[in-house]
C-alpha cells in the first residue's frame, strides 16, 4: 500500500481500489453535512448550513450516504486501530448509533467534546437558544486491544492553587501525598521515626526507600509527625486529557496555519489525536481531508499517512500546505494521486470545482465569493504585476488573509463548463470587464463558436478589450508543462 500520498476523489471509490483490509492505524475525518453537492461548501460554513437545512432535511439521506463509506472506513482500519468522526449537533445522536452498530457499543471510547469557540452568532442576543460553541468527537476502536498513549494538558490556575497548595523557600510547588496504603506487602507496619502507619493501612514504600527519599528531602513531617511524599508540580507531566477540551484554541484569523478554509481544524486538535491513538511509523488516515491538517499533524509527527479529498482544489491547497510548511516536495517526499487530467473528466467535473480547476491551471486566483453566472470568477495576477511583492505565492497568502482589495493590478477570469461559448457569454464578460476597469480578459471553456470569436475581434478592434479565449485542451497542455 502506497502511503504518504494524497488522492483526489470519491472515498467511496478510492477506498476500494487502493485500500487493503486492516491496513491503517488511526483514521480521522470531517465530513460536510451535505450529500450531493458539497463543492458548494468549499468556501463558506454558512453555505454548508443553509445546504443541510436546505436539502438535508431528512437525516436518513445523510445516512445512507455515509453508511457505505463507514463500511469501507471500518474494513481497512487494523484491529488495533482507532477512528475519530468529528461533527457537531447536526449529527452526532444519529452519527452515534449508525457508529455503534459497526463498531459495536463496547468499543466506544469517548465522546470528546471541543469548545471551538467561546462565544458564536448563536448567542447573540435575541437567540432563544444557547450558544453552540461545541464541535463533537466520536471516539472508536476496533477491539479492546488498541494503540493508547495518555496525553497530558497543563494544570489549570484553580488546580494548582487547590492541589499543589505548598511551597518551598524558593517558590517550587508541591502538594502532599500519603507515602501509605491498604494492601501490606513485606514489612510495611515498621516504626518511622516514632510513627507507624494508622489503622488498617500500611507503608507503600520499604523503610530503605523511605531513608532515601528522607535523605533528598522529599518528606514532609506534619505537627503529628506524619510523613508525606512531595510530589512538586514542575515533575508532573501535568492533567491527564479528559473528554471535554478547552484548551484546544480556534484557529484566530491571523493564525500562520489558517488557509483561508473555512472548515480548517486547529493543528493542535489533530496533534492531540495522532499522539494519543498513534505510534511514529504507523499509518494515519483523513479520508475527507480538506485542507491538510490531519496530513501536517501526521507527517510532523513521523507517522505514514493518506489523505483523500474529491476536490481538486483541497488537493492542491494540501500540496502546497505540505511544500510551505514542512517543506514536503510533491513527487519527491509525496504523491499526488488521480487528479483530474481528461478532458472527459472535466466535463463531468462540479461547475463549482470545474471554475477552480482552471482558474488554478490558468495561475490565477479563484474568487471566494462568487456573485451570480456572470461574475468574474478569478483573477490573474502576472508576476511583473508583483513587484512589490516577492513572489505569485505570497500574493495568495494575501488572498488567503482577505487582502484581496489591497492589490489592484489583475485581469479577470471567466470559466464556463460549456461546449461553445456563444456570442452572449462574451457581451457579458465584457460587461463585467467594463463595470471592473479591465482592459484584458481571460476566457476558459470547452470550445468557442464562430460569433464569440468575431466578438472577441470586435471588441478588440473598437474598444480595445482584449479577451484571450483559451480551450480546456490548450490548459490541459499547460498544465501538463506546469507539472513537469
Ligand atoms: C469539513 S471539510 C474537512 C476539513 C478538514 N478537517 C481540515 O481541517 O481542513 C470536508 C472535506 O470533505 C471533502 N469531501 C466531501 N465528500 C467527499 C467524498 N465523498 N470523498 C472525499 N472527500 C469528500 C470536501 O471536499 C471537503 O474538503
Amino acid at each position: 500500500m502506497d502511503t504518504n500520498i494524497i488522492y483526489c476523489g470519491d472515498n467511496l471509490e478510492i477506498l476500494p481500489k487502493y485500500i487493503p483490509d486492516e491496513s491503517i492505524d488511526l483514521i480521522y475525518i470531517d465530513p460536510p453535512f451535505n450529500t450531493s453537492r458539497q463543492y458548494e461548501v468549499f468556501w463558506g460554513e454558512a453555505q454548508e448550513r443553509r445546504a443541510f437545512e436546505d436539502r438535508f432535511g431528512d437525516v436518513m439521506t445523510y445516512l445512507d450516504w455515509m453508511r457505505p463509506r463507514l463500511r469501507e472506513l471500518h474494513r481497512i482500519l487494523k484491529s488495533t486501530g482507532s477512528f475519530y468522526y468529528h461533527c457537531d449537533w447536526h449529527a452526532t445522536h444519529y452519527i452515534k448509533v449508525e457508529l455503534d452498530r459497526l463498531f459495536g457499543f463496547d468499543n466506544f471510547q469517548n465522546e470528546i467534546i471541543w469548545r471551538r469557540t467561546t462565544s458564536h452568532g448563536d448567542s447573540k442576543q435575541g437567540a432563544r437558544h444557547y450558544g453552540r460553541i461545541h464541535d463533537t468527537l466520536l471516539f472508536y476502536t476496533k477491539s479492546a486491544e488498541y494503540t493508547w498513549n495518555t496525553q497530558f494538558v497543563e494544570f489549570s490556575a484553580s488546580q494548582i492553587k487547590q492541589q499543589y497548595n505548598k511551597q518551598e523557600k524558593d517558590g517550587r510547588r508541591y502538594r502532599l501525598v500519603t507515602p501509605t496504603a491498604k494492601k501490606p506487602g513485606g514489612d510495611t507496619s515498621y516504626e518511622w521515626k516514632g510513627v507507624r502507619p494508622p489503622k488498617g493501612r500500611f507503608w507503600a514504600y520499604t523503610r530503605e526507600k523511605m531513608a532515601e527519599m528522607d535523605s533528598k528531602g522529599l518528606l514532609y513531617y506534619s505537627k503529628t509527625g506524619q510523613p508525606y511524599i512531595k510530589y512538586y508540580l514542575d515533575e508532573r507531566p501535568g492533567v491527564a486529557a479528559q473528554s471535554l477540551w478547552t484548551d484546544v484554541s480556534p484557529m484566530s484569523p491571523t493564525a500562520k496555519e489558517r488557509l483561508g478554509y473555512p472548515t480548517q481544524k486547529p493543528l493542535t486538535l489533530l496533534e492531540r489525536i495522532v499522539n494519543a491513538s498513534s505510534n511514529e511509523g504507523q499509518v494515519v488516515m483523513d479520508a475527507f481531508c480538506g485542507c491538510g491538517t490531519t496530513l501536517e499533524a501526521a507527517a510532523k509527527l513521523k507517522r505514514k499517512w493518506i489523505g483523500i479529498d474529491f476536490s481538486p482544489t483541497a488537493c492542491r491547497v494540501m500540496a502546497e500546505r505540505l511544500e510551505k510548511r514542512l517543506g514536503l516536495k510533491e513527487g519527491i517526499d509525496f504523491t499526488l494521486k488521480d487528479m483530474p487530467k481528461t478532458v472527459d473528466q472535466l466535463h463531468r467535473m462540479p461547475p463549482f470545482e470545474f471554475q477552480n480547476w482552471a482558474v488554478v491551471a490558468l495561475g490565477g486566483i479563484p474568487n471566494k465569493v462568487k456573485v451570480g453566472d456572470y461574475g468574474i470568477d478569478g483573477r490573474l495576477y502576472l508576476a511583473d504585476m508583483a513587484k512589490e511583492e516577492k513572489t505569485v505565492k505570497r500574493i495568495s497568502e494575501k488572498v488567503a488573509q482577505g487582502m484581496f482589495e489591497t492589490l489592484d493590478k489583475w485581469y479577470p477570469i471567466q470559466v464556463k463548463q460549456v461546449d461553445k461559448v456563444g456570442r452572449p457569454d462574451i457581451d457579458k464578460f465584457e460587461t463585467a470587464m467594463r463595470r471592473d476597469k479591465r482592459l484584458k480578459g481571460y476566457f476558459v471553456a470547452f470550445g468557442f463558436s464562430g460569433d464569440a470569436t468575431k466578438e472577441i475581434q470586435r471588441a478588440q478592434k473598437v474598444e480595445g478589450l482584449e479577451i484571450t479565449p483559451i480551450t480546456v485542451e490548450e490548459l490541459l497542455g499547460y498544465e501538463k508543462t506546469a507539472l513537469d
